[in-house]
């Protein structure tokens, strides 16, 4: 299989060794800020010609990039993306499904940093309320850390307003708000807190006869990114990619 990668960075770096680990091909870096790229091709704009020869494109670099390359993209690949805020707006979530439907490509949602999406896509039907809390260091989140000196609450209202307020940090609530109950009904409330080097997620879904409480943290590494996320990303490439004999966890 020929994978390209849009964003060559923490997440980037590390789904690409594990392409090439896996016997698979990089098969082109798209990355303004990249020159080189263990000797893939590194193009600084979408290249036509890399797409219609790739099977699936992993999107790792910002919501804005996602959007500007999704058209060519999604033409001649599937597409693994992890800047989900970009589908908060509206249209723009409307127009990728029509066009995954009209070239029978996929959009496939990693869960990235937390765990259980698959869980709550299954229970959408009967789930009736979603939150999501996220602590973060003030510096994580894009704040000046000299006007926090307690845990403080940054933000709290609908998703849909979250990924506006925060881009860069509610990957994980566009996630959820996703595959449960959308970017309006799902409530977000993002916490800066100065004595934290974790990135911690609690995620409290109730609906007709269920209710589950996820407890999510992992240290991070600088930037947005925490340890586990490109663990996880390595295994939801090898979920979409198969062709692994033995044990498969769905
Ligand atoms: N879904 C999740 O659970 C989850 C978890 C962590 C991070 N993320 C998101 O994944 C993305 C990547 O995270 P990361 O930690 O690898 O970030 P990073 O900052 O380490 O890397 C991002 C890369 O994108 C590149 N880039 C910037 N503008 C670009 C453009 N226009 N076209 C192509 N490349 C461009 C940068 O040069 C950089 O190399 C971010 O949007 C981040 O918020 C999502």
């Amino acid at each position: 299989m020929r994978i390209g990668f849009l964003g060559y960075g923490k997440i980037g770096k590390a789904v690409a060794a594990h392409v090439i680990e896996r016997g698979d091909e990089v098969a082109f870096v798209q990355d303004p800020f990249v020159a080189e790229a263990g000797g893939a091709p590194v193009v600084a704009e979408s290249d036509e010609a890399l797409l219609a020869s790739t099977d699936l494109v992993v999107e790792c670099a910002m919501a804005s990039a996602l959007k500007a390359n999704f058209d060519a993209i999604i033409e001649h690949c599937d597409l693994l993306c992890f800047s989900l805020t970009a589908f908060a707006d509206e249209a723009f979530l409307a127009h990728a499904r029509e066009e995954c439907a009209r070239t029978g490509h996929t959009v496939f949602v990693p869960h990235g940093a937390i765990l259980g999406l698959d869980g709550i896509a299954d229970g959408s039907r009967i789930i009736e309320s979603v939150s999501i809390t996220t602590t973060k260091s003030p510096k994580s989140l894009g704040l000046n850390p000299e006007e926090y000196s307690e845990p403080t609450v940054v933000f709290e209202g609908s998703t849909r307003d979250a990924c506006g307020a925060f881009p860069r940090n509610v990957n994980v609530h566009a996630a959820v708000a996703l595959a449960g109950i959308g970017f309006d009904k799902t409530c977000s409330r993002i916490v800066a807190d100065p004595s934290v080097s974790t990135n911690a997620h609690v995620i409290s879904v109730k609906g007709e006869g269920i209710e589950f409480e996820l407890h999510i943290s992992s240290f991070t590494t600088g930037g947005v990114t925490g340890i586990y996320t490109p663990l996880s990303a390595c295994g939801s490439v090898d979920r979409v990619l198969g062709g692994a004999a033995g044990l498969a966890f769905v």
